[in-house]
């Protein structure tokens, strides 16, 4: 087997533990995280079969490195898609990086020892469980520090589906109609489709779009919002629906650790607007729109949203924050 399919097929394996935890959730890991110590058989005689050319793969660093990024970003897709209110930080990049590198050691070594099948699945369900329970450790300490309460009723890890919308729904909250939009247009939180931005793209209105979820494509960037350049290109218009605001709240209500971060980004974001370009999003932030105000040099509009739901009622309209000095 050549060193690039070895590289697919490893790629494979790892996706593929990933599909067969689908229908577990974040509070299983925590609290019933044996599941996990388990190890397909097909898996194992794969394994076992190539161990000779797997020893000398996992020898070559840059191969590591390349499996411990996409054990991370797998890591984060299972976990985003599960709850999108979970945002790691760089701290917990390097917790997992140094446990994904030292589980491929592990796995190494482990075949490195064994001389059957038998042998060598006992000794991956061995090094499955070591790292499993420090990745567990690792996701309670994250629920812990971002949110308070107890660890058995944490938010954190509830499943919260993430909904993604048409186009003309999100326009249609967001209050806008394709005349009103700036060229170009960067759509923030765009989702793991792009849909506006695919859509704005057919009506020949240059969009972008950056989520963690991104698709892969040119016209999308897979980024953290907090970590984005939002001056890498003179936006006119920067939309987010249910996304950046719906999260802001989030934090707001629930998360007053994460508070200041967001503040930092919505701010980032309108110091990168040049005069006459704005940002839309909805549902409305109240609380930091009032602040926004008394600089002087934004002015906010906002448009109610129907949805008889009294507990949203102080939310439940769109903003639209233009730069006007
Ligand atoms: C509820 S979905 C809304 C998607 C789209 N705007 C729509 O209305 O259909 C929220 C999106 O925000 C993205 N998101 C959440 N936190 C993020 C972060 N820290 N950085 C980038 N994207 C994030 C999620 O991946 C998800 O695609």
């Amino acid at each position: 087997m050549s060193s690039i399919s070895l590289h697919d097929q490893l790629f494979a394996s790892i996706t593929q533990r990933f599909e067969s935890n689908a229908d577990l959730e974040l509070g299983d890991y925590i609290f019933s995280n044996s599941l996990f110590h388990t190890i397909a058989k097909e898996q194992v005689e794969f394994i076992f079969a190539h161990r000779l050319e797997i020893i000398e793969h996992l020898g070559l660093a840059e191969a590591v490195n390349e499996l411990v990024e996409h054990c991370i970003e797998s890591t984060k897709r299972y976990t985003y898609e599960r709850n999108q209110f979970v945002n790691f930080t760089t701290e917990y990049d390097e917790l997992l990086n140094a446990e994904f590198t030292d589980f491929i050691h592990q796995i190494r070594a482990a075949l490195q020892k064994s001389r059957s099948e038998a042998e060598l699945a006992t000794e991956m369900i061995a090094v499955l469980k070591v790292h499993h329970e420090r990745l567990r450790l690792i996701m309670a300490s994250y629920c812990v520090t971002y949110q308070d309460g107890s660890l058995k009723e944490n938010p954190l890890l509830r499943t919260v589906p993430c909904e993604e919308y048409s186009a003309e729904f999100q326009l249609s909250v967001m209050g806008f109609g394709l005349h009103d939009l700036i060229e170009p247009v960067l759509d923030v939180g765009c989702g793991t489709k792009g849909t506006l931005v695919d859509y704005l793209r057919r009506q020949s209105i240059a969009a972008f779009g950056v989520d963690r979820l991104a698709p892969e494509s040119a016209f999308f960037f897979r980024n953290d919002w907090f970590d984005f350049d939002y001056s890498c290109q003179q936006w006119g218009s920067i939309l987010a629906h249910q996304s950046l605001s719906t999260h802001f709240v989030y934090s707001y209500l629930h998360q007053p650790v994460s508070i200041e971060k967001f503040t930092r980004l919505m701010m980032n974001i309108l110091a990168s607007l040049e005069v006459g370009s704005f940002l839309g999003y909805a549902p409305g932030l109240p609380f930091f729109e009032t602040e926004v105000e008394k600089m002087g040099k934004f002015k906010v509009t906002r448009r109610k949203i129907s949805m008889h739901l009294p507990e949203v009622e102080q939310i439940a309209y769109s903003a639209k924050i233009y730069r006007v000095k």
